[in-house]
């Protein structure tokens, strides 16, 4: 499995062949200017929830590639009235994609159209394929429905915010992956705006002093799993 930054919370998975893009928010992201939005391969689309720092290129993107969305029911019902295709489901559900199998599951956050309309509940993945099992926890606070996940998946990998403010910051995302029970952490939410700039060294280090290693990778970068 290939995992590559795009900035902010969007991550591009490559699973066997099939591309699948999380939460697109490229062309209003300065630190992203270097990425070509009209490059960037989906076969399918999941979104968390409906703030504009995770949907605002989904339509760009979507449109060209043809690509499933896949997100909660009230999301998709909205780009399903746009014209584009989508997949609907609701926490706690599981589906096997071509890329693998995928569970919707809690998070603690909010999920509104940047139009102020219903963006039904927030979620994160878990996304089983090519033998690897990672959690996308989506803007999240901490909470104990995390130990839940490691009761039925055994994680290669967390991508976790740690921003703070409007998520889970530092300290908080340590806890959690002790809840999921997963040593290997891909940061992100964080720096794209000032309220969630962060110190990298200090994240490192405390993720260190826990025997757990926090990631974080250069916008455009991509890891092997
Ligand atoms: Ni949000
Ligand atoms: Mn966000």
């Amino acid at each position: 499995m290939k995992i590559t930054f795009y900035g902010h919370a969007c991550i591009g998975l490559k699973v066997e062949d099939v591309h699948v893009l999380i939460d697109p928010f490229i062309s209003g992201n300065g630190k992203a200017a270097h990425i070509n939005i009209d490059e960037i391969p989906a076969d399918y689309i999941l979104i968390t929830h409906a703030h504009q720092d995770h949907i605002l290129d989904v339509e760009r993107i979507a449109k060209r590639t043809k690509a499933i969305l896949v997100s909660n029911y009230e999301i998709i019902t909205h780009y399903e009235k746009l014209g584009l295709e989508g997949h609907p489901m609701n926490h706690g559900g599981t589906w096997n994609f071509d890329f693998g199998k995928l569970k919707y599951v809690n998070a603690i956050h909010t999920s509104s159209f940047p139009d102020g309309s219903y963006g039904g509940q927030p979620g994160g993945f878990v996304i089983e394929g090519e033998h690897k099992t990672i959690y996308v926890a989506g803007d999240t606070a901490l909470t104990m429905d995390m130990k839940l996940i490691p009761a039925q998946y055994d994680l290669d990998l967390a991508i976790l915010p740690i921003g703070d403010n409007f998520t889970m910051g530092v300290d908080d995302a340590i806890i959690a992956s002790k809840f999921i029970e997963c040593d290997k952490l891909l940061g992100y939410h964080y720096d794209t705006f000032g309220y969630i700039e962060i110190d990298h060294e200090e994240a490192k280090r405390k993720f260190f002093e826990k025997d757990k290693d926090l990631m974080l990778l250069e916008i455009g970068n991509s890891i092997e799993l």
